[in-house]
């Protein structure tokens, strides 16, 4: 394939990516977005492995990396569980992350003679800077892994100054990075770049392991950021702009999600960041703790109660993920509908554990796109609302966020439910949620719990309908 038609062939999958990421921003449009992604990427593979570097042996080698890397990656992809969709994601990342390390290893031993003077410098300069990003996204994706995992504690690790220990970490890998760039013995060169590897690859295993559980999704996102950056310095290292534009896109996207996570969680990106927050075990807080006794229904009364209803909200968090009752869900919600009910599902926007968990499983069960609405379009409607259902969630309808200043989760927006005229929580029991705070919607009067799994008591309450 001639340079020009390789060219042509990386301007179309970039154009294809960016209508991919346009794509995904409504559910309507999303799965088109996710097939011009794929169709990009295919287009990206063919084209490199048709391109002027690859040739004779090379496409062996080629085929031998790709094939199987293809079956494994379909198949866990394939078997991986909603709720497991964050690890996957981390793990990925610090894949990402790994390559731009050895691509910049392998450049920098195989140097590129013919590069002269300033070229010289800047090529080294790639070089540093891709292995360190490539080995912080590595380190921290893997941690991140661990911990979404459960293979590590979710709580923060908050070792005396750490902040003060990052900071010597990073002026150490600069100062490393002054040493490097114009060294003009490879084998020091090569000593100096292992040593930067080795301290930036502790400083992601530091800075993630000091972020609590509940912060996790967003550090992910973040790697999500850092490994787009890594491939964005690979792009520069092998003179790739494909690699280059896509490196940009997934580092801008995963950087603007992670404020928009943060936004939902009333949090600043460096209070993330910087750790400490949201350990998943819970406690310690200041807050306030609810007291009284919670209200109890049966599956019969709640059906009952759904029968007289005129508007119902439903609102779905972490638990209806876990029970994967969407599906019973969805067919209470089409019989409701059939009988003139006003069915309408409110999405608070880090309900679950990553971002669109909930409007991807409500889309999975065949729940109309047009029902299902954000927080912002429908939090004033619940004073007008017959019957609240709350499937699973905690965090994201806790009356603390608005009126105890001493949550921990003061701040964070949150549904209004307890302004319904009545409220049904079906969970398994009183405990917290991902943040461990206490919630004193359960106490409110106009509020029963409906105790047991969610897609059992949702299967309960359609037979009883
Ligand atoms: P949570 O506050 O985590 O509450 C989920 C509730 O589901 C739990 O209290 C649990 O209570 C219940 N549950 C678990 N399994 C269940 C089952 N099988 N049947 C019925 N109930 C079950 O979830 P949420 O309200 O969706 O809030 C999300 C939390 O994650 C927030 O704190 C948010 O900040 C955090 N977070 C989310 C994101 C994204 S992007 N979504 C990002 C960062 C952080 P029982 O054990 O009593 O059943």
């Amino acid at each position: 394939m001639s340079e020009s038609l390789v060219t042509v062939a990386y301007i179309t999958a970039a154009a294809l990516f960016i209508l991919s990421l346009g794509g995904l921003s409504n559910q309507e449009t999303a799965r088109r977005g996710n097939l011009l992604g794929m169709i990009g990427m295919l287009i990206a593979l063919a084209a490199t492995a048709a391109g002027v570097k690859v040739s004779g042996i090379g496409y062996g080698v080629l085929a031998a990396a790709i094939l199987p890397a293809c079956l494994i990656g379909g198949t866990l992809a394939q078997r991986v569980k909603m709720t497991e969709m964050p690890q996957l994601v981390a793990i990925l990342h610090s894949f990402v992350g790994a390559a731009a390390v050895l691509v910049g290893l392998a450049l920098y031993v195989n140097a590129d003679s013919h590069l002269e003077g300033v070229e010289a410098r800047v090529h080294e300069i790639e070089i540093f800077v891709g292995v360190c990003i490539g080995s912080i996204t590595f380190t921290g994706s893997v941690i991140a892994f661990g911990k979404l995992h459960g293979m590590l504690s979710g709580k923060p690790l908050l070792l005396p100054a750490r902040h003060v220990l990052n900071l010597i970490v990073l002026a150490a890998t600069i100062w490393l990075g002054v040493l490097f760039v114009g060294n003009p013995s490879l084998d020091v060169g090569l000593l100096v770049l292992l040593g930067a590897l080795i301290l930036t690859g502790l400083l992601g295993i530091h800075l993630v392991m000091a972020i609590g559980g509940a912060d996790m999704p967003v550090v992910v996102s973040m790697l999500n950021s850092y490994s787009g950056w890594a491939a964005a310095a690979s792009g520069f290292m092998l003179g790739n702009d494909l690699l280059i534009i896509t490196g940009a896109l997934v580092g801008s996207s995963g950087a603007i999600l992670s404020y928009i996570m943060c936004q939902g969680m009333n949090r600043s990106l460096a209070n993330v960041i910087l750790g400490g927050f949201g350990t998943a075990d819970g406690g310690g807080s200041a807050a306030a703790v609810a007291t009284g006794d919670a209200a109890s229904v049966s599956v019969e009364d709640t059906a009952k109660i759904l029968s007289e209803a005129k508007r119902v909200i439903i609102v779905p968090g972490y638990g209806m993920a876990v029970a994967q009752a969407q599906h019973a869900l969805a067919r209470v919600t089409s019989i409701l509908r059939e009988r003139g009910v006003e069915v309408r599902f409110a999405i608070h926007p880090v309900a679950g554990r990553l971002p669109g968990h909930m409007n991807v499983l409500l889309a999975e069960s065949k729940i109309p796109y047009d029902i299902v609405l954000e927080m912002d379009e429908i939090n004033d409607d619940f004073p007008s609302t017959d019957l609240t259902l709350v499937i699973g969630a905690n965090d994201i309808v806790n009356p603390s966020a608005e009126d105890d200043p001493g949550s921990p989760i003061a701040g964070m927006p949150v549904l209004q439910v307890w302004k319904g005229k009545q409220v049904v929580v079906l969970k398994r029991s009183m405990a917290s949620g991902y943040a461990g705070v206490e919630n004193p919607l359960f106490f409110r009067d106009n509020t029963s719990m409906l105790f047991g799994d969610a897609r059992e008591n949702v299967e309960a309450i359609l037979a009883a309908l």
